[in-house]
């Protein structure tokens, strides 16, 4: 039996469109999901939408329509924009749906059962954009410390979660886990938060007509990160099937705004039902826009799906792993971007694809082949190459795909360089030299070869297209294609379109977000 592994991406607000903020995260994950796929792993990978929000009551006001007319048309738009982006997920899991009501409902019942609700008066700082009531030594000179918008008091009688009862719990699993929330860093953060002790926290809310209501009390709607925290079990049948076969979760993945309810009230809820915690939660920056936070009061958002449609999946996909680690914040600018796609992917990689088969057509009829193998010359290639390919499981599963791809780029760099070093049209002139000639060419082809499998999760258009370049038809066996000398003495190369026509920066002008007002 194939082993299982489970992963998730936050479930996105339905108030709004999808940005490339979203697409960041969401790719991540389909990398990753790919990847293990490649290895034989029986995958599922879940994302989402969070509606029952009380954002979403507003949204649909502003949009004029009735709220399920509403959700069910914005679900559309995300499930539409991650079709565009070939993301590859195997469930999409609706708040709204009644297999996520009654996974909510149970779970409810198994907390409420093990003493852990109770009814209490709360009056404290609640910011509406987050959904969160915030301690006043958390607020940013009064203000909200996310959106910097005013907090609201708010007074209610509500259920109450006793998280407190878990610090020590959860401390001990922190301890006894160091990959239970990665990058180390964010581990640090969420660790001294925990230190600094752990309140209860209302998880009702009272007169709200959207949301679901609570088994104990039908006045009452449970909390919107209470009930959307669940979706990564109703996602998977809890609630319906008798055994989960994808849980606990090998990962979660968000980002560092939502780490709280994920590192600490998410493992809470889990101990106080009774279930295994995630193997393992991965904390991402957050991208702005030259420089910019992405709001809807500046109008940067910008929607991933024009940019692929222009440059390719492929080109984003590189583009946003490639500018920084996935873990920190980093900057979306389409000057960065167009240098991205005319110097290291039409360049550094299209280019030594077509060299190298025009190469082998002009000089070998089309025909790749070993030959006579130049230590001095061949190893250091080969060398690099089965470094990087050493690294890869790790840098794949500890989403270090900047990582990665900047050491494939080094290895696309040095294969220019010996192209230039071995000068394989002098050897075409002499006879004698033929047998060089066909390594040289072979050993580029095997770089390009090796480079197509290693970007198979990344970048997958782009790995079929140099396959296709180099007469190889795709192993199934991935662990078996990624070592040398795979590709077969005898295979025909063939011209194709540039993998990545240059751009020039006139065309950037239609994406050009408005000025800072
Ligand atoms: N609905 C909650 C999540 C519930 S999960 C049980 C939510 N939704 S969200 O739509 O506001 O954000 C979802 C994810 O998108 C978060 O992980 C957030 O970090 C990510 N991003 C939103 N804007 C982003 C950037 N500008 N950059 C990177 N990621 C961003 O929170």
């Amino acid at each position: 039996m194939k082993k299982t592994f489970y992963l998730t991406t936050p479930i996105y607000y339905i108030n709004d469109v999808p940005h490339i903020g979203h697409a960041y995260c969401t790719i991540a994950a389909d990398i990753l999901a790919r990847y293990k796929r490649l290895q034989g792993f029986d995958v599922f990978f879940l994302t989402g939408n969070d509606e029952n929000s009380q954002k979403t009551v507003e949204a649909a006001k502003k949009a004029n329509e009735e709220i399920h007319q509403y959700t069910d048309r914005m679900s559309q738009i995300w499930q539409n924009t991650w079709k565009a982006l070939d993301i590859t997920y195997d469930d999409f899991i609706r708040t709204t749906e009644p297999r996520h009501i009654q996974a909510v409902e149970k779970i409810f019942q198994k907390v409420y059962q093990n003493g852990d609700i109770y009814k209490s008066k709360y009056s404290g700082p609640y910011c509406w954009k987050c959904e969160a009531f915030y301690k006043e030594s958390d607020l940013n000179d009064g203000l909200c410390p996310q959106h910097l918008s005013k907090c609201e008091i708010l007074e209610e009688e509500n259920y109450f979660f006793r998280l407190s009862r878990y610090q020590d719990q959860l401390l001990e699993h922190y301890r006894q886990h160091p990959q239970f929330v990665l990058p180390d860093y964010r581990k640090k953060e969420v660790l001294s938060f925990l230190e600094s002790g752990l309140e209860d926290i209302s998880i009702s809310r009272m007169g709200q007509s959207w949301g679901i209501p609570l088994p104990i009390d039908k006045n009452q709607v449970i909390y919107v990160w209470f009930d959307a925290l669940i979706n990564y079990i109703s996602g998977i049948g809890y609630g319906k099937k008798k055994k989960l076969k994808y849980w606990p979760a090998n990962l979660h993945i968000l980002g560092k705004d939502i780490i709280r309810f994920h590192c600490i009230i998410w493992p809470a809820m889990l101990l106080s039902a009774g279930l295994e915690l995630p193997q393992s939660l991965f904390i991402h920056g957050f991208f702005t826009i030259n420089g910019q936070k992405i709001s809807k009061s500046l109008g940067n958002a910008i929607d991933p799906v024009p940019i692929a449609k222009k440059f390719g999946n492929d080109v984003l996909r590189y583009y946003l792993f490639a500018d920084f680690p996935f873990g920190q914040d980093g900057d979306f600018s389409f000057s960065s971007l167009l240098k991205r796609i005319n110097h290291e992917l039409a360049d550094d990689l299209g280019n030594l694809l077509s060299r190298t088969v025009s190469m082998t057509i002009k000089f070998l009829n089309g025909t790749l082949q070993t030959g006579q193998w130049n230590s001095e010359e061949d190893q250091p290639l080969k060398q690099n190459a089965l470094e990087l390919l050493e690294n890869l499981d790790a840098h794949y599963c500890q989403l270090e795909y900047h990582k990665l791809l900047n050491r494939l780029w080094n290895l696309f760099r040095l294969a220019n360089k010996y192209v230039e070093r071995t000068a394989p049209w002098k050897l075409a002139k002499e006879k004698e030299k033929h047998p060089r000639l066909c390594q040289v060419l072979y050993n580029l082809a095997e770089i390009l070869r090796i480079g197509g499998y290693v970007l198979l999760p990344i970048m997958p258009k782009t790995a079929e297209k140099i396959f296709q370049a180099l007469g190889h038809r795709q192993e199934k066996n991935y662990p078996q294609a990624l070592q040398w000398g795979r590709l077969k003495s005898g295979s025909q190369v063939q011209k194709i379109p540039p993998l990545f026509p240059k751009v020039d920066p006139s065309t950037l002008q239609e994406f050009s977000p408005p000025p800072p007002p």
